[in-house]
Order: C-alpha cells, then structure tokens, then sequence
C-alpha cells in the first residue's frame, strides 16, 4: 500500500531533494513544490534518476496563493514539509522585505491552506541560528533562543512562533519545528548536492570549489575566537542524515507517536568541529589541496555552536550516522560531478 502523500515546498533544492527521496525511499508520495528562484530543474531531475520514480513538480511560488491553492485541491496530503525560503544571512540585512516575504508571507500561505484542507502536520525547516551565542553548550531545545542578528535569523524565529501558536489555535494542526546545524555533504550516488549561485556563502561549497579550482583560495575568518586551534567550532551535519530526520519526524506526526502537537528538535551530530579541523579533513580524505589564508571575522559569526541532540536520538529514535571524513568525500564527488572533473 502506498504511504501517503507529503508536499515538500522548496524541494528543488539543497535539503529539499535529499529529503524527497528519502521520503520516497521509505514509500512516500510526494508533490514538489518550488519557484527554482535559488534551483534549478535538473535538481528534481536527479530525485527521479535516484529513486526510479516519476515525481511531481509544480513550479510555483509559495507567495502565489491561487497557485498553491490549485495544489491543495489536486492533492491530499498527510502532511507539508516547508523548505521554501531564503537563506543568505547578508542579502537578508540588505533586502529584509523580500526575507520577510518570502520566509514568512509564505509560510503563513501554505498554514492557511493547511487549514482550509484539513492538512493535519507540518515539519518546518528551523535552524541552530536561532540560538545565536548560547551561553552554554552544547544546545539543547531548552537552550534559551538569542535575539536574532539578521533578518534571516528572525524570520526562522518567527515562524517557529507563528507554527506554535498555529496548534496551539487551531485543534486539527501538529507541528515540529527542525532545528538544524550545519547541513554538509551530498548524496552517495553524486546525483544531487548543493548548486550555490554565485559565490559561495557557507564553508563547504567554498572549500569543493577551491579544490576544483574554481576559487583561488578560501579565506578563513578568524583564528583569534577561543578554542584549541583559534577558529570557529560548528555541528556538520549530512545531508542525507538530516533528510531522514524528516521522514521520521513526519511518519511520528501521522503515527500519532508525538508527546505534544507542537515539538522541536536539534538535528546535529553533537560533535564540534573547528573551520581548519574540516579543512583538514577536507584534504586528507580527498586527497586535494584546500589553499587558505587566515582573514579577519565574518561579522555576525558566532564563535562556537554545537548540539545536544538527546531529545532526537531518544524521542525521535533519529541519531546521526554518517562520519565526518564520509560525508566529505560526498561533498568532493558532487563537486567533481558537476564539473565533469
Ligand atoms: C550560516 C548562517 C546560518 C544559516 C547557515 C546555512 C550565520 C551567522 N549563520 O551558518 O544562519 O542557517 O549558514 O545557510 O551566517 N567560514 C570561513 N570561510 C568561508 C565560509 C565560512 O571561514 O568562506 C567559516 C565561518 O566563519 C563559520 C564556519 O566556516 O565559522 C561555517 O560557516 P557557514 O558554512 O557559512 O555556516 P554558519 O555561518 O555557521
């Protein structure tokens, strides 16, 4: 029997395609939902080549009320997993409007028509930057959230409220928020990965395309923060394994397995690592030269930020399996891959 039907919006991208199949992979059907303003097709293309499976796209944006709601009365759902949303920390501060749309107009578009449909659960995508600085480490989900730095930061604070508040109001709705650390590597098969625009933001795209040759050298912002080595520590997490959070956080929702309608959890691997630590690695498994020089800290950076994630290993039964050197040979095969290298 088939199991049923999730619509993951924002799904043509990073975290979405590895979560799509997953979802498949454990007998889901699944209606993609993206408006590619950050992907790009081919990416849905590799979710069909990995899974054998014909899946739906729509390309739509979720701010596109008529066309999400066409969605909605062609499909239903057991359940919405919302990737859809913007993520780059500095275009944030210089166009907050369009992270606030984008991020939270339409969040609260796919909420209303959850509502309107009797769609009963939605995972959203939250993040460990909701955190900011914790004063202590690692985080667990009691860790107090810091005052957001960015607009970004606040709108995954926001909608984590707006989708509490949500069940809270209304009976026939159950949310987990997902808070994730550092999302890293890409699919075994090298079919799908991450495809950043332009120049790389996050540290891992940085680092493949430097050893490809495609950027010159990667600049390493600060050795002066106060751990072993002087750069930042953060919670690398897989790709793949962060995928399988999802499914299992939406097969507890429709199971009735969760302890109350509105949960949150760490999806990290508990393990600090430090910038020039993962360099490191980067190069011993691969066999490649990362060229790097020493900068300045990025502003906005935190100095180290990792998770505790009991409450995901025992209530979700969900742990992180992937080692670090695995998942960085991953990310290097994804990058030969689609530079033909
Ligand atoms: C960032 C965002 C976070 C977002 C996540 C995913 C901030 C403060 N946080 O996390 O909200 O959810 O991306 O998009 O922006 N680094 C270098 N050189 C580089 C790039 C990064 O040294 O070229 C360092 C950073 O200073 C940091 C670490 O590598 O210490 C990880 O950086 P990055 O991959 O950008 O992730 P975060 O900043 O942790």
């Amino acid at each position: 029997m088939e199991r049923p039907k999730i619509l993951v919006t924002g799904a043509a991208g990073y975290i979405g395609t590895h979560t799509a199949v997953e979802l498949i992979g454990a007998g889901y059907g699944v209606v993609i939902v993206d408006d590619l303003s950050n992907s790009d097709e081919s990416a849905v293309d590799g979710v069909r080549q990995i899974t054998g499976r014909d899946v739906a796209f729509i390309r739509a944006d979720c701010n596109d009320m008529e066309a999400l709601a066409r969605v909605f009365e062609q499909n239903e759902f057991s359940g919405v997993i919302h990737f859809a949303a913007s993520k780059a920390v500095g275009e944030s501060v210089e166009e907050p409007l369009k992270y606030y749309r984008n991020n939270v107009g339409s969040f609260v578009n796919v909420l209303e028509l959850m509502k309107r449909h009797g769609v009963p659960n939605m995972v959203f995508s939250s993040s460990a930057t909701v955190y900011g600085q914790p004063d202590v480490l690692p985080a667990t989900e009691a860790t107090p959230r810091k005052p957001a730095t960015s607009p970004y930061g606040n709108t995954k604070q926001v909608c984590e409220d707006i989708l509490r508040d949500s069940v809270a109001a209304y009976p026939g709705l159950n949310g987990i928020s997902l808070r994730y650390f550092n999302p890293i590597g890409a699919h075994p098969s090298a079919l799908i990965g991450e495809l950043p625009k332009g120049v790389p933001n996050n540290l891992v795209p940085f680092i493949t395309q430097t050893a490809a040759g495609i950027r010159e050298e990667l600049s390493v912002f600060g050795d002066d923060y106060n751990t072993e080595d002087g750069t930042a520590l953060r919670d690398y997490i897989d790709v793949v394994d962060l995928a399988k959070a999802h499914v299992v956080a939406v097969g507890r929702m429709i199971d009735g397995g969760m302890k109350e309608r509105y949960e949150v959890f760490n999806i990290g691997t508990g393990k600090p690592v430090s910038v020039l630590e993962l360099v490191n690695t980067f190069e011993r498994v691969n066999g490649v030269k990362v060229p790097y020089k020493i900068v300045g800290r990025r502003a906005g950076d935190v100095e180290s930020v990792w998770a505790d994630t009991t409450l995901a290993n025992t209530e979700l039964g969900w742990q992180a399996e992937k080692t670090l050197e695995e998942t960085l040979r991953t990310a290097w095969n994804w990058e030969k891959h689609i530079r033909g290298l």
